[in-house]
């Protein structure tokens, strides 16, 4: 049997899990306007089942009609009119013999008016989330008693609707965890004052939620054990709430971290590291007999297995990784271990568009289409697709091709794949490039794709067949027209990550606060050397997604990176660089090494050379226009999806 410890039977309250993984509540926004599920969460909920976990708790559903509400579609549980939904719901998850759990969530302070309709959020006290930057207005005794009364109401329709269980979600600083919270909490009546008074709000939800639904019926609490910031939980306060809300009655307590105003605690950017936060769980383990469940940043079967095997938590809770790949725990269970498709947390796709379109992922295209997968489609006449260029766009427009029965040759010029994600890669915070590179490795080595490494794609070779071409040929490095630029201690990213690195004790300016500029930047001074970042406008790594951008900016604070904004490179000369500021004051400085991040453009020659020549010809990826992982993958799978 692989890992042992996650495929051994687990229980929570009433309920028998048949393994220790859990799908984490994850806001889709797939619900429809209304709030009601519609056919695209349905399917993909039921992929997420039927990929083998032990327990599926459905995402927050909010309880309170549009003033409790964060995202633009979240799914409603608010009104009796849900139910018919929620009840097809509970069933699609029942189809697999999957326990299902639905989240109650009330917002409170961390929405906006955009989200509630124009109605001010409510709040225990009147504190503006430093996040969204909206006032909200202190709740007044009765408002609090009809809210506790809304959550019980949820519960008992969550319950007719089929669920298993509820979880009410007391984490991440939405209305319950602003209650339990001193840095939220200000009140001085019986709702606040002290621990006992902030306690107040989910002892009542949990004790009226029990009396209306029986003792039989689960009620999972997650928390966030550290808000991480100041003046909010910390752990020593956690461990008395969760001793306090076992006391209560609750059945499994789902451990998690961090408010909006510490997002990166909540959803990880990628250069955390994997499972960092699961000594909160084992903390809070300790002290309680009910269920533990850790989750956040953990990707890999074999970090979950030490977890169990360790005894630190009694299931483990998968978000992103589920999203990624609906079938981790599947292949976990079947050995297949490289094909999982891990989770890369870049948040580009799960969180770039949340909140007001649907979740996406950017290394699974199907995420939101699973309900157009099942679906007969018209036989597709095998052509001969030939794809130029090995990145990531071209690798998944390759497997695409070759999954829907096409002839598919891919070229490659160097003789490894990946393109320039394979250097990027190399920096440390970068790392979880390499699972993707991994993944897509082993993906064309079991596929019928004929790759040919080292190769240069010739259009005049006449055994080339030029019946689909694909060309995703990347992008090449900007460089400026300016005096001195063809000076030789100038370098672009790709020639810094490819074996011209400055090693160490060497000054080196980086110019473009890109993000490419950014992290490298960093990188360099990691080992060793004396960096000077500038950047020609006023914002840093703009091109980056919200959490990983405060990340990176959280990073280069810590490493008091030396950083000019409004500042642009003018001329190289023989003594040094030449930068100018915004109002044309000119500096100089004397790097050994320039690193010029200054964007890429479009690599698409070959599309002039086979126009009129192929049948039909795409252009996909930076070869189309430079942009993230995301684009690439996703215009690829697009573009092949189209082939007839
Ligand atoms: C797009 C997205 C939506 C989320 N929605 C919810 C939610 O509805 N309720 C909740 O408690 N946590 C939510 N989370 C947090 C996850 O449950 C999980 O705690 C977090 O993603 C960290 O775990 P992971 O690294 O396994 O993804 C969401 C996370 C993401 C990425």
């Amino acid at each position: 049997m692989h890992y042992p410890s996650i495929f051994s039977e687990g229980k929570i309250g009433t309920l028998t899990l048949k393994n220790r993984i859990i799908m984490a509540p994850v806001d889709t926004n797939f619900a429809d306007y209304e709030g009601k599920v519609s056919e695209k969460m349905l399917a993909y909920y039921e992929m997420r089942a039927r990929g083998g976990v032990g327990m599926i708790i459905v995402e927050n559903s909010q309880v309170e009609g549009p003033r409790g509400k964060h995202t633009v579609r979240q799914l409603c549980v608010s009104d009796d009119r849900f139910i018919p939904g929620l009840k097809r719901l509970a069933f699609a998850i029942h189809k697999h013999q999957i326990p299902a759990i639905l989240q109650l969530h009330h917002a409170g302070r961390q929405t906006t008016r955009e989200f509630t309709g124009g109605l001010q959020p409510v709040a225990p006290s009147a504190i503006p989330c430093k996040h969204l930057k909206e006032t909200p207005r202190a709740l007044m005794l009765d408002e609090i008693e009809e809210i506790e009364n809304r959550f019980t109401k949820a519960a008992i329709r969550a319950k007719t609707a089929g669920f298993d269980g509820i979880e009410l979600h007391g984490a991440h600083g939405y209305l319950i965890g602003q209650f339990m919270s001193p840095y939220t909490n200000h009140r001085e009546d019986a709702y606040g004052g002290d621990f006992e008074g902030r306690m107040r709000f989910p002892l009542r939800i949990i004790e009226k939620i029990r009396a209306a639904v029986g003792e039989e019926f689960p009620i999972l609490f997650r928390l966030s054990a550290d808000e991480f910031v100041e003046g909010g939980i910390k752990l020593e306060e956690a461990k008395r709430i969760a001793v306090r809300l076992e006391e209560a009655g609750i059945d499994a307590l789902h451990v998690s971290a961090g408010i909006y105003e510490s997002l990166m605690t909540i959803l990880e950017p990628m250069s955390y590291k994997e499972g960092w936060r699961v000594y909160l769980a084992k903390e809070i383990k300790k002290l309680v007999s009910v269920p533990v469940i850790t989750v956040g940043n953990i990707r890999y079967p074999d970090t979950v297995e030490e977890i169990l095997s360790k005894g630190d938590a009694d299931f483990v809770a998968l978000g992103r990784a589920l999203i990624a790949d609906p079938e981790w725990p599947l292949k976990t269970k079947e050995g297949r271990i490289k094909e999982i498709r891990y989770c890369i947390s870049c948040n580009e796709g799960c969180l770039g568009n949340r909140l007001t379109d649907y979740i996406g992922c950017s290394i699974n295209p199907e995420v939101g289409r699973e309900n157009r997968l099942g679906k007969k489609k018209k036989p597709v006449t095998p052509r001969h697709v030939t794809v130029v260029g090995a990145g990531p766009a071209g690798i998944t427009a390759a497997l695409q091709a070759d999954k829907m029965g096409h002839h598919v040759v891919l070229f490659e010029r160097n003789p490894w794949i990946g393109g320039q994600l394979r250097l990027f890669a190399s920096m440390p915070t970068k790392h979880r490039i390499n699972d993707l590179l991994n993944f897509f490795e082993y993906q064309l080595k079991s596929s019928n794709v004929e790759l040919r490494l080292g190769t240069e794609f010739d259009p005049q070779n006449p055994n080339t067949p030029l019946d689909v071409v694909v060309i995703a040929t990347g992008s090449i490095p900007s460089i400026p027209i300016l005096p001195g630029i063809k000076d030789d201690r100038i370098i672009t990213p790709v020639q810094c990550l490819d074996g011209q690195c400055p090693k160490g004790n060497e000054d080196v300016l980086v110019v473009g606060g890109g993000v490419t500029g950014c992290e490298l930047a960093l990188f360099l001074k990691s080992l060793g050397n004396r960096v000077i970042l500038i950047e020609k406008e006023d914002r840093l790594a703009a091109d980056l997604e919200e959490i990983s951008r405060m990340d990176l900016l959280k990073r280069m604070a810590k490493e008091k990176l030396q950083v000019f904004l409004r500042m642009s490179l003018r001329e190289i000369t023989e003594e040094g660089a030449i930068l100018a500021d915004s109002e044309g004051k000119k500096f100089m400085v004397k790097p050994t090494k320039i690193v010029l991040a200054m964007g890429n453009h479009a690599q698409a020659i070959l599309r002039r050379r086979l126009k009129g020549k192929a049948n039909r010809l795409f252009v996909i990826g930076d070869a189309k226009e430079p942009r993230t992982i995301y684009y690439a993958i996703h215009d690829a799978y697009k573009a092949v999806l189209s082939i007839t």
